[in-house]
């Protein structure tokens, strides 16, 4: 906070005078506010214009000496204050200590079972075909799939109980919800699950023009490589409902199959948790293909006592791809 006020034209004091001196001015530096606020003044620097060499080499001096006095003092000061403001901050806090006997430490929650860890191709045949509820296989495999995110809440959610039991799933996801939520639908890439394609708008596309189909499904195709990198393999279409023909039509132009489900526990009814577990588990056999909605935080709710019990019941997590990458393949 430098502030200079400059005069010109008359001596510092009546006492002073040089008879070679033409003219001279003096500065005049605010450099501090004592406790009453009152400000304190330290003189910067004196200007002489002078009339003879003498006076010149006098000038300098005195102009040297006044500087460095000035300099001294203004810095002192800071120094001063800095060391004010510093002993404020590291004071220690002057908390009371007093013993706590009712506290016991939390009881250590077991670890959850988690899904094995499988490097299962998920590159699946164009021929594998072109509609798909379930994929049978003999080694307890299953896919989950939850549908109509990214949510801003109950997805990440989801991930974390996911991540926690090492456990993939596919994600059928809604265009516009991707681009409002980009960082979550890399999130669930980045986690290792897969994304597939659920539409822009969510319609229902049997009373949709093929023209129309076609923008749904390519505003959500490349909002998800824009935001993620990769390409939807597989689509979902809302409410299940595809006409043979449209099915016939994507599965050629997009190379999508076109994934519905075998097992369906009506969460977006949000029948409550318990419920949303017990028919997932009653539904749920090797091949499944289960439909969830991590739009829904009762789904999510539900998800990991659900999860455990699967577990539990020895079934494998894999993806929709990976899921359709075994048919035709040797059982495992
Ligand atoms: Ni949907």
């Amino acid at each position: 906070m430098i502030h200079s006020n400059t005069r010109s034209g008359y001596p510092i004091s009546p006492s002073l005078s040089f008879r070679n001196v033409k003219e001279w001015d003096f500065v005049l530096t605010e450099c501090a506010r004592d406790k009453q606020g009152s400000l304190s003044y330290k003189l910067l620097q004196v200007k002489f214009i002078c009339r003879t060499k003498l006076l010149t080499t006098l000038k300098r001096f005195f102009l040297l000496l006044t500087g460095a006095l000035t300099l001294a003092a203004c810095s002192a000061e800071k120094t001063a204050q800095a060391d004010r403001a510093t002993s404020i901050i590291t004071a220690p806090p002057q908390v009371p200590l007093r013993p706590n006997p009712t506290y016991q430490t939390p009881p250590y929650a077991s670890p959850s079972l988690r899904n094995p860890v499988s490097n299962l191709s998920s590159n699946f045949s164009p021929n594998a075909g072109v509609s798909f509820s379930s994929v049978r296989n003999n080694g307890n495999f299953i896919a989950l799939t939850f549908d109509d995110g990214p949510h801003p809440r109950n997805t990440p959610r989801l991930l974390d109980m996911l991540r926690q039991r090492n456990i993939p799933a596919t994600f059928y996801v809604i265009g516009k919800s991707v681009n409002l939520h980009p960082e979550i639908t890399r999130r669930i890439v980045a986690e290792g699950h897969e994304i597939g394609n659920h539409t822009y708008n969510h319609p229902n596309l049997t009373k949709l023009s093929n023209a129309s189909v076609r923008r749904e499904l390519d505003t959500t195709r490349e909002a998800i490589i824009r935001t993620t990198g990769v390409k939807p393999r597989t689509m979902r279409p809302p409410y299940g409902a595809l006409r043979t023909s449209q099915r016939q039509m994507i599965h050629s132009e997009y190379g999508y199959p076109t994934i519905l489900w075998d097992v369906d526990p009506l969460d977006w009814k949000r029948p409550g948790t318990a419920v949303v577990k017990s028919r997932i588990l009653n539904g749920t056999k090797s091949g499944s293909i289960v439909l969830a909605h991590d739009l829904h935080s009762t789904t999510v709710d539900a998800m990991p006592t659900t999860l455990d019990a699967l577990l539990a019941k020895g079934f494998r997590f894999v993806t929709v791809s990976q899921l359709l990458a075994m048919k035709g393949a040797p059982q495992q």
